[in-house]
């Protein structure tokens, strides 16, 4: 077995195994924050990416993926019912994200999650040199540093949580609550995107385990488990390159070509989640077309909602309910050729995601909870000319940075008009001096600054961000 002196574990491995038209199987880049994140940091570094390939049954052995090594974990057609999508996806993810659908909780489920931890934990042990670096990504894996500091002792452990944490009014709910705090407290550092999930997350240490926690650190057996708040970042010099590659710019014409030309075009991202806030904003949307507010001849949405998790029940009312309301919008306010809604549910390329922030002059982010969202920091690090306005929801984390977007309450569907209304209207001159803001602030604070700042704080010693190239 090769061994790696870092190894990063995450649920999801960079590419994923999807069928192609012809049957084939066909390996492609996983959508979402976390492989974003990490593919982009990682590339050409000699780590090990252990992770679960997409599919059931025997895992794949997979080839190197810009020179690192992947180590699949296979999950059997019950883990895959139990523990992705039960445990993972609807208990920790509707709960952590205020609830905004109901989390299920039954025993199976938990069952579950322990048993696909525990094999995960395994597999780590087996691929990492003595003394490595690991890093454990993620809800779907919070027993993880805890298994894994059983089986080695002499591993430096750190555990990044890429969505909030939650109150403890809220977490407190939890059947098996204490199990996965004391998980959690087996990394040596535990981030989150937001110092206010640090602040919970001590809190619950201190209510639910009664350990004294800081939001800084906690003493545990013999140890220090320190926390903190490190929100992740994009790589915004490379986005800025793609957007201006030249194949990339004629693109952006032609798509505002076929987009009939309008005045204004405002474009939203999501995976295809009840977290996104898709519902409130075509309602938001609609009422601004049947206002007149907005008119058809001079503004065009255009809404990429990728599918995701598709057999969880909560995924699919929400798809219909959102395809049914764009037939609705488009059936009620369209014109022949002049659909008020363009609706895509296709993956797309890099190149062809910053031909679409190129062309937004509006960009609607309004998720009703969101850790981050990196589709907000990928629209700034898109907009070389300091043009275009990002109309950005309070509950994103990346509110938290990007202060001078325009601001609001998803929940409030007249606050969510008059914001879109702003942005639409807002002066050249605003939008610059906002945009060149948020530039700025992501020029400094991009994905290697994250890195740097995260692994610096686990491993002192330094070693790891040289091999990293993240010191610069
Ligand atoms: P989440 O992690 O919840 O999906 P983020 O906004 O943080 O939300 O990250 C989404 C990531 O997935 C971004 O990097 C975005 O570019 C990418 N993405 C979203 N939709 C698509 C799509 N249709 N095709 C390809 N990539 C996409
Ligand atoms: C979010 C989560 C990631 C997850 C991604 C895509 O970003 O934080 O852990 O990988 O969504 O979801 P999926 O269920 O397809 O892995």
């Amino acid at each position: 077995m090769r061994q790696s002196s870092l190894v990063v574990v995450a649920n999801r491995l960079p590419i994923d195994d999807s069928v192609a038209p012809d049957g084939a199987c066909e390996w492609r880049r996983s959508p979402g924050g976390l492989v974003s994140a990490l593919h982009t940091l990682l590339r050409h570094t000699p780590a090990t990416w252990v992770g679960w390939a997409g599919g059931t049954g025997t895992a794949p052995a997979l080839p190197d993926v810009d020179g690192v090594r992947m180590h699949t974990v296979p999950l059997s057609a019950e883990d895959l019912r139990d523990h992705y999508e039960g445990f993972a996806n609807a208990t920790l993810w509707p709960l952590y994200h205020d609830s905004v659908e109901q989390p299920e909780y039954h025993r199976r489920w938990w069952e579950a999650y322990q048993r696909v931890n525990q094999r995960f934990a395994e597999a780590t042990a087996d691929v990492a040199e003595e003394g490595a670096v690991v890093w454990v990504q993620d809800y779907h894996l919070q027993l993880v540093p805890g298994l894994l500091r059983a089986l080695r002792p002499d591993l430096r452990i750190g555990f990044f949580l890429h969505v909030p944490f939650p109150p403890p009014e809220l977490f407190m709910q939890l059947p098996r609550r204490a199990e996965l705090l004391r998980g959690m407290l087996g990394a040596d550092l535990v981030g989150f995107q937001r110092a206010q999930a640090a602040h919970n997350f001590a809190q619950l240490v201190a209510k639910v385990l009664g350990v004294p926690a800081t939001d800084r650190r906690i003493a545990v057996d013999d140890r220090v488990v320190r926390i903190g708040a490190f929100p992740v970042s994009i790589d915004t010099v490379e986005m800025g390159a793609l957007a201006t590659r030249p194949d990339v710019v004629d693109r952006a014409s032609r798509l505002r070509r076929d987009l009939g030309s309008p005045d204004h075009v405002v474009l939203s991202v999501d995976r295809m989640d009840y977290t996104k806030g898709i519902e409130q904003r075509l309602k938001a949307y609609s009422e601004l077309l049947a206002d007149g507010h907005v008119k058809v001849r001079d503004s065009v949405l255009v809404q990429v909602a990728v599918p995701s998790r598709e057999r969880v029940g909560q995924y699919q009312i929400l798809r219909d309910r959102v395809e049914r309301e764009v037939g609705r919008i488009n059936g009620e306010f369209g014109r022949v050729g002049e659909p008020a809604i363009h609706y895509l549910t296709q993956p797309f390329d890099r190149a062809e995601l910053a031909a679409l922030y190129r062309v937004a002059d509006v960009m609607a982010v309004t998720p009703l909870r969101d850790g981050m969202n990196l589709v907000a920091k990928e629209y700034v690090a898109a907009r070389v000319d300091d043009s275009g306005a990002l109309l950005l929801s309070e509950f994103a984390g990346a509110a938290a940075e990007l202060s001078e977007a325009y601001l609001v309450n998803p929940h409030d569907l007249e606050g969510l008009k008059q914001g879109l209304l702003a942005a639409l209207r807002a002066s050249p001159d605003d939008t610059r001096t906002r945009m060149r803001a948020m530039r700025a602030h992501l020029h400094e604070h991009d994905i290697r600054a994250w890195a740097r700042s995260y692994l610096s704080a686990l491993d002192d010693s330094g070693s790891l961000l040289t091999r990293l190239g993240a010191t610069g």
